[in-house]
């Protein structure tokens, strides 16, 4: 299984490095392949957010342990532009980009956990969590 560690996220082949690492990591793990998919996805969202709006930034991610139950957890962080009204940003159907509007509220309901960190011209940190189930 891949330790914990960071992967930079700087252009269109990092995303698909992106969707391949999370793929090994989830699977490692022992996710079933439903999950594996929905995890991916949201990695891939996210990672072409930062892409997208920010230019540059990474994807740590990390195996997590807690009172017997395994998870994984993967943050995106970024120094770029941030996101003024968080509330917003989390709306289907809202983009500045002519996207879609699903990257945010999308990977939320992929994930059991999901948190977003934004201050306007810092950047931002989207934190997503899942947890495997016992079955
Ligand atoms: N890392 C980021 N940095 C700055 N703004 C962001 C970032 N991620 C998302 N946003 C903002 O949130 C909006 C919604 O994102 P998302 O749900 O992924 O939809 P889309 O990317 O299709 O616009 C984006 O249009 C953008 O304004
Ligand atoms: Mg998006």
């Amino acid at each position: 299984m891949l330790p914990d560690g960071t992967t930079h996220i700087d252009g269109e082949d990092d995303i698909v490095y992106v969707r391949k690492q999370v793929r090994d990591l989830a699977s490692g793990i022992g996710f079933n392949l439903t999950d594996v998919t929905r995890i991916i996805t949201a990695a891939s969202e996210l990672a072409r957010n930062i892409y997208r709006y920010a230019g540059k930034g990474r994807m740590k991610y990390a195996v997590l342990h807690q009172r017997g139950a395994v998870g994984i957890e993967l943050e995106f962080q970024d120094e770029g532009p941030g996101i003024a009204d968080i509330p917003q940003a989390m709306e289907p159907g809202y983009t500045t980009s002519r996207g879609l509007g699903l990257g945010l509220p999308g990977s939320k309901r992929m994930m059991d956990e999901f948190h977003v960190w934004s201050e306007v011209g810092k950047g931002t940190i989207v934190t997503i969590r899942k947890w495997k189930r016992n079955n």
